[in-house]
This record gives structure tokens, C-alpha cells and sequence, in this order.
């Protein structure tokens, strides 16, 4: 099948890192190499360090890139940036770009039970080395477990009714597949059915992936790595994704506790860079009709610098 995934906000992302020529950039979901191509595009006596836990978009992006000597494929999870980046034998790197989430391919590649619109097992794992399926999860987790799932994840309103019909229907059979599932969802909701698959879907891709689990340590250790005037960007889908680097971002700027008057600074807080996005950057009207995918994304931007 055809890797498809158009990368977003490519130019934003491009302009961003403020790309150097003998610069290392780590893209750590490079997926289909959307992003990549274009950063790779633009070094010369640089390299590029890709890391995705997808074997399959790894396979997709070497060969995309495979006129390129100068990139490292990592398959792994971008959790543990710092150690892929060390074994390399490298400190610091010029720029790092994490695009979260699922790409289309991923969705669209019915066989990985990612959408509910293909009928196939439910599996939802990026990585098929891991264990949790998304079938564990609806067949295992208590009735309370999968509710804050649906509403912490999904902000689905109908949780509770979801996850009471869920635990009644696999006391009978064991819930195996995408279309069973949407039957039950459909079963427990009467209206905006589509929004409530959608959303349902989402919660258990985030629960089964541990999206946000670790985040916050990777945007930590991300920033850590990086070069004075290096940039961190990242791009998010969903509202606690965005949230968790929002507050890292600023735990990360630092602010200064001196009274006002103090002519300079004594507090000796500390900050490793500063923000550069105060609000995160959107696709443009003319992506966001382009592509609908687009248009929950939000980027934000966060720049190294020597204060520490
Ligand atoms: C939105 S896609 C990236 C698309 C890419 N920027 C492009 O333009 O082709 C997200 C990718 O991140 C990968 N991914 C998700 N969570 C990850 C994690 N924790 N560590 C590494 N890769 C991850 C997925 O497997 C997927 O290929
Ligand atoms: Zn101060």
C-alpha cells in the first residue's frame, strides 16, 4: 500500500528549525519522511537522525531518502531520544521536530484497527512489537477504567453509557473487532454517531500507545539536547497533548521571582531557552481545507539558549 500523509504545516515547520547547512536535526516521527525530505533536502555535511516505533513507516521513509548517506534510522519510541542520540556518540543536536500522533497511512491501513470504517481486528498498536492491544483493553479494563479512557482522551459525553454497554456485550463474546465495536458504540448512542466513533477510537489509539504517558519527559530531555539557538517543534492533535507543551514549554522558560524593583536579577532561576510561539501556530485557511487532518493542529516552538 502507498504510504499517504501529507505533512502538515511544512513550511512553518521548515522555516522553524532554522535549518544550518552542517546541522544535526533528529525528526523523532519520521513516518513516511513527509518533513524529513525537506530538512534533509537542505544539508550539506549535516545528517538527520529519524526515529519512529512504526517499522513500517521506517521501511517508507529509507526509502524515500535512500539517495541520502547522511540519515540514521532509529526504530524505537521518541521517549528515549537522549539514548538513541548518545549512542550515536553525539551530545547536542541543532534542531528536533516531533509531529505526535498517527499518520493517515497508519488509519488508512485497514489491517491495524486504527478506524472504524475498515473492519479488521482490534489491534491499534504502532509498534507490533508491544503487547497491549486495543482488543486487552476493551476486553480486560474495569468498567471505570474505560469511562475515564473515553472522556479524559476522547471528551466523549456518552462514556459512561459506552463503557457500560462495552463491559455488558463481552460477558457474552469477547470484543475482537473494529465493527463490532462501532456496533456497541452506535448501540449506546443515539445521535452524532460518527463523532462518538471518532472519539472513542482516539481515546483507546491514546491508551493502547501511552501517547501522553511520557511526553512531558521527552519534550524535558528533547530540550536538554539541544544546541544554544537550536529549536524544539512540535506539533499536536489533541487539546492535552497541546496542553502538556504548553506547561512544559514554560517550566522550561523558567521566570525570574525578583521583586520588580531589584535592579538585576539574584533568584538565579533557571531556564534553559525561551518560548517562541506564545500562541501555537495553525495551518493556514487553504491547508486546513486541503487536508482535514489538518485541522486540529497546533504547533509550538521553543528555542535553546545559555542561561544555563
Ligand atoms: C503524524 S505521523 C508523522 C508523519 C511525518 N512527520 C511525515 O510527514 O511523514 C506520526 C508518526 O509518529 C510515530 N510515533 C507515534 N508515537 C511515537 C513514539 N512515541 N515514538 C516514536 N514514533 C512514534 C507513528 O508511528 C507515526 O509514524
Ligand atoms: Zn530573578
Amino acid at each position: 500500500m502507498e504510504f499517504k500523509h501529507e505533512p502538515i504545516m511544512l513550511n512553518e515547520v521548515i522555516e522553524n528549525l532554522n535549518i544550518k547547512e552542517n546541522g544535526i536535526y533528529v525528526d523523532g516521527t519520521i513516518g513516511g519522511a513527509g518533513h524529513s525530505s525537506k530538512i534533509v533536502e537542505r544539508l550539506k555535511g549535516g545528517f538527520l537522525i529519524g526515529i519512529d516505533r512504526d517499522e513500517e513507516a521506517l521501511e517508507v521513509s529509507r526509502k524515500r531518502l535512500s539517495g541520502y548517506q547522511n540519515v540514521k534510522y532509529v526504530h524505537g519510541r521518541h521517549e528515549e531520544i537522549k539514548t538513541y542520540v548518545n549512542e550515536l556518540g553525539i551530545d547536542k543536536v541543532d534542531g528536533i521536530l516531533l509531529d505526535l500522533g498517527v499518520s493517515s497511512y497508519q488509519v488508512d491501513e485497514g489491517s491495524r484497527g486504527f478506524s472504524y470504517t475498515k473492519d479488521s481486528l482490534l489491534d491499534m498498536r504502532m509498534d507490533k512489537e508491544q503487547t497491549l492491544t486495543a482488543e486487552d483493553v476493551v476486553n480486560s479494563y474495569s468498567k471505570a477504567e474505560l469511562e475515564k479512557i473515553f472522556s479524559d482522551y476522547g471528551e466523549e459525553k456518552f462514556s459512561k453509557k459506552i463503557a457500560d454497554r462495552i463491559v455488558k456485550c463481552r460477558e457474552s463474546k469477547q470484543i475482537k473487532t473494529t465493527y463490532e465495536l462501532a456496533d456497541i458504540i452506535r448501540s449506546a448512542v443515539q445521535k452524532d454517531q460518527v463523532d462518538s466513533f471518532k472519539r472513542i477510537f482516539q481515546a483507546l489509539r491514546i491508551e493502547v500507545n501511552g501517547e501522553l504517558k511520557e511526553l512531558n519527559n521527552t519534550l524535558v530531555d528533547a530540550i536538554k539536547l539541544l544546541n544554544i539557538g537550536g529549536r524544539l517543534c512540535v506539533i499536536t492533535f489533541h487539546s492535552l497533548e497541546d496542553r502538556i507543551v504548553k506547561n512544559t514549554f514554560t517550566e522550561m522558560q523558567g521566570k525570574c521571582t525578583c521583586p520588580k524593583d531589584f535592579p538585576k536579577c539574584v533568584c538565579g532561576y533557571k531556564s534553559y531557552g525561551k518560548v517562541i510561539t506564545k500562541k501555537p501556530l495553525v495551518p493556514t485557511d487553504d491547508e486546513q481545507m486541503r487536508n482535514p487532518r489538518s485541522r486540529s493542529a497546533k504547533m509550538r516552538v521553543f528555542e535553546r539558549d545559555d542561561k544555563n
